[in-house]
């Protein structure tokens, strides 16, 4: 199931928490979204679960404008909220049921069965929700999100607030369940994407930032970010810099004028050495430090 997100903004009052957000997932990804509190993910998720309209902008899902009225839909997708709101006075079993019958599952106590032993809920099911501790209320959230096996599974910070061990065995559970499904999910955790995700789509002030591989999100985070301003005497194709290796972006800021962001040591000798070579006249070229970039480490470390 794959999900397409194109220019998907929400304001509250004059507040931006997303500013035309735009990425596509292909089906079968475990997509991370991270980012700091703040940041716009929980607006995101329950805007492609359907349980918020954007201010702007559309969702697709399998190439479907997403429409959250349609029975269809809801079908299509498990969510898990933030902070896994839970009936603590219900028996796990019991709560289960409830959500098997909103979806009016077939085989409904097979069913249970099967996501009780798939989430791992077997010796616990004789126990009300608010006996349980934090990692297997989060079992239960996970298995309320998957009773309807659904293939699109939304999950809000799954992770937040448990201890090194249960941490693990969720994370662990989450890798296992997410074979055959499309899995977005939240967190605040570096190690998380790494330990978890295909992809990582990080958002910062309602706008995304980047969307990548954890390989490549990991680098970014190590290595020192060099960013040199570079003006020619007259216009020139961006495609002169793609025989440099080592630039991670490149903006351009004037005709004659770009941004040129890497990641590999000090890039002026290959930017003078290219200009040189393809007979263009260098104006200017300088490093300089960058406060977007440095925000940006600080933001994946
Ligand atoms: N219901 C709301 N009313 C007003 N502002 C909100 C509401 N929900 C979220 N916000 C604001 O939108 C921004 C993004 O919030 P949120 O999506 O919860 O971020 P995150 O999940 O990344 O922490 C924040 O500035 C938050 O204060
Ligand atoms: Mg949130």
């Amino acid at each position: 199931m794959s999900v397409i997100v194109e220019e998907v903004s929400k304001t509250y009052g004059s507040q931006f928490a997303l500013d035309k957000v735009s990425f596509t997932v292909d089906s079968g990804t475990v997509l991370g979204i991270l980012g700091p509190n703040g940041a716009g993910k929980s607006t995101l998720l329950k805007i492609i679960a359907g349980y918020l309209r954007p201010s702007s902008g559309l969702v697709k899902i399998n190439g479907i404008i997403a429409d959250p009225e349609q029975l269809s839909f809801k079908r299509m997708i498990g969510y898990l909220p933030e902070n896994n709101p839970l009936y603590t006075d219900l028996y796990v079993r019991e709560y289960l049921r409830l959500v098997a019958g909103l979806y009016k599952i077939p085989n409904r106590n097979k069913r249970m069965d099967e996501i009780i032993e798939m989430t791992g809920l077997g010796s616990e099911i004789h126990k009300k929700i608010g006996a349980l501790s934090k990692g297997y209320r989060q079992r239960v959230g996970l298995a309320q999100a998957l009773v309807h096996d659904p293939s699109l599974l939304i999950l809000d910070e799954p992770t937040s607030g448990l201890d090194p061990a249960q941490l693990i065995e969720i994370r662990q559970l989450i890798r296992n369940i997410s074979t055959n499904k499309t899995v977005l999910f939240s967190t605040h955790i570096m190690q998380e994407v790494e330990a978890v995700c295909d992809r990582v789509l990080i958002l910062n002030q309602g706008k995304v930032v980047a969307l990548e591989t954890p390989d490549k999100i990991k680098k970014l985070s190590v290595q020192q970010i060099r960013k040199v301003t570079v003006e020619f005497s007259e216009p020139v194709p961006e495609m002169i810099f793609e025989t440099i290796s080592g630039i991670l972006k490149i903006e351009q800021i004037a005709a004659n004028k770009y941004i040129v962001y890497g990641s590999t040591g000090d890039l002026r000798p290959e930017l003078f050495r290219l200009a040189v070579k393809k007979k263009y006249t260098l104006l200017t070229l300088y490093e300089q430090e960058s406060s977007m970039e440095n925000s940006f480490l600080e933001l994946i470390k």
